[in-house]
This record gives C-alpha cells, sequence and structure tokens, in this order.
C-alpha cells in the first residue's frame, strides 16, 4: 500500500531509481513534494519521471498519472519501451495525452483556459480515481495553450491546486542547453519544492565533440543532499550516477 507512513522519522520518500543518487538524497525526494525537472532535449527528462511512476506503480502499486502535452501516448510508450520498461505491468500508471486532454475539453466555449481547466480535472480525477503521483510534460507545452494575462497570478494559482492534490508532482520544463533559469517563468523554481536538473554537456575527445549526460539536485526543501552535477549513465535501462 503507498502509505504515507514515516520511516524512521524520517517523511517517506519516493526513489529516483538513480542507482547511487538516491542515498544522496536521504532516501529521495519526499511524498507531495511538488518538483521540477528541468533540461534541453533530449536529456532524459520524461525518461526519467516516467521510470519513477512506473515502478511504483509495480512495487508499490502507486496510482500513477502522467500527461504528456507533447508526445503521444504511443511515442512515450515506445521510449520507454527501449529502456527496458514493461508498460503492460503498470495498470495503475495511466497515460494521458493531449489529444484525450483535448477530448475531456470539448464544448468549451472559446477554448479553455488550460492551466485552470487542467487543474480542475486534476482535483476530479484525484477524487474520483485518486492519483499518488502526476507527471505534467511539459510546462512549457502547456503554457503554450494559455492566454496569460498574469502570468505569476495564475502560476501560483496553479500550483496552489496541484498543492492541494497532495500528490508527488514532477513538472518537466524544458530549457536550452546553456543558459540560466529552471522553469519556464522562472517563477516556477522558486514555487517548486525541488529542482533536478539534467544537463547536456559538450567535450572535446579527440577529433569528436561528444555529449555528455549529468544530473544534479539544485535544490530539495528540508533534504540535506550536494549541489554537485554527476555524470548520468544509461545502461541497458538502468540510470546511474558516476561518483567520484
Ligand atoms: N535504450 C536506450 N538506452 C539509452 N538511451 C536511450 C535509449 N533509448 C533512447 N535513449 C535516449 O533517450 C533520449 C530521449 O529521452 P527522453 O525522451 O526521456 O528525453 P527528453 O529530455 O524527455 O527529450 P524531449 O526534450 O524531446 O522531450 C534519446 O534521444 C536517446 O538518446
Ligand atoms: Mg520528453
Amino acid at each position: 500500500m503507498w502509505g504515507t507512513e514515516p520511516e524512521k522519522g524520517m517523511p517517506s520518500r519516493v526513489r529516483t531509481r538513480v542507482a547511487g543518487l538516491d542515498d544522496r538524497l536521504e532516501g529521495g525526494i519526499p511524498k507531495g513534494f511538488i518538483v521540477l525537472v528541468s533540461g534541453p532535449a533530449g536529456s532524459l527528462k520524461s525518461s526519467f519521471v516516467y521510470r519513477i511512476l512506473h515502478f511504483e506503480a509495480v512495487e508499490k502499486e502507486a496510482k500513477g498519472l502522467y500527461i504528456s502535452m507533447e508526445q503521444s501516448a504511443e511515442s512515450l510508450a515506445m521510449q520507454v519501451r527501449s529502456l527496458g520498461l514493461d508498460t503492460k505491468e503498470t495498470e495503475s500508471l495511466r497515460v494521458v495525452d493531449l489529444r484525450e486532454l483535448r477530448k475531456g475539453f470539448k464544448g468549451v466555449e472559446g477554448g479553455p483556459d488550460w492551466l485552470a481547466a487542467l487543474g480542475t480535472q486534476l482535483g476530479r480525477y484525484k477524487e474520483e480515481v485518486g492519483c499518488d503521483l502526476v507527471t505534467i510534460d511539459s510546462l512549457n507545452a502547456l503554457y503554450a495553450l494559455t492566454d496569460f494575462r498574469e502570468p505569476r497570478r495564475q502560476i501560483f494559482d496553479f500550483f496552489e491546486v496541484l498543492r492541494g492534490i497532495g500528490a508527488t508532482t514532477f513538472l518537466v520544463a524544458e530549457t536550452p542547453r546553456e543558459g540560466d533559469g529552471f522553469g519556464p517563468f522562472q517563477v516556477e523554481e522558486f514555487l517548486s519544492d525541488g529542482i533536478v536538473h539534467l544537463r547536456m554537456r559538450e567535450m572535446e575527445v579527440g577529433l569528436t565533440t561528444s555529449v555528455r549526460r549529468y544530473i544534479g539536485v539544485v535544490k530539495l526543501r528540508g533534504v540535506r543532499h550536494d549541489l554537485d552535477y554527476y555524470p548520468l549513465l544509461v545502461d541497458r535501462g538502468q540510470f546511474e550516477i558516476v561518483g567520484e
């Protein structure tokens, strides 16, 4: 059962499933946190987050909801299957893509205010089905469908709705390879409880320019952790960091 009982006096954790990383986070991400997962294209944002929901569903029957706003459910399934995950194993993990979301919003005159509408839908889903873990992939895609009049206030209200749902929530944010900031409006990084940053760095190896992936935990409220970026390796579907 996916309880909220504390382990050894600590809040229960959701493991990142990256070998070597959870030990550096006192066991993982505290349940109920809102975590921003930022990185450039191909930095494994979707795979990193999906794996967490997948293993929580398989091992703990946790109810997960993965809202894929950019990638179709089929394309996401193909990606995670290439990492060795069996998507049929996870009945308690539901993937909803944009096509399906649009059906839910059909008939809303002038199109919905997506940010507010998604918040309402999530609240309803929590009540009717229940969800322990939620992913929105990505914030950028959600914002592209939102009419922002007062972005800071609208984003603040959205976070309040997410907090009210109480699920451990991953918000995927697309960022350029180089540059500052972790969320599209930057306010997200202050509103989130945690930030996981997936980076890609170019390096010259002989005549070749090689690109390496790194993972760093920039912020995790109430958790003692270092601020180092570790090389992130994927080997036959296993994620691991390379420590010193
Ligand atoms: N079996 C595999 N083993 C290792 N790496 C893989 C495997 N299959 C795919 N990849 C890598 O995963 C990358 C895609 O990962 P993912 O979709 O999670 O990234 P992303 O950061 O979500 O990308 P996007 O910005 O497009 O959403 C591919 O570009 C490829 O480099
Ligand atoms: Mg992705």
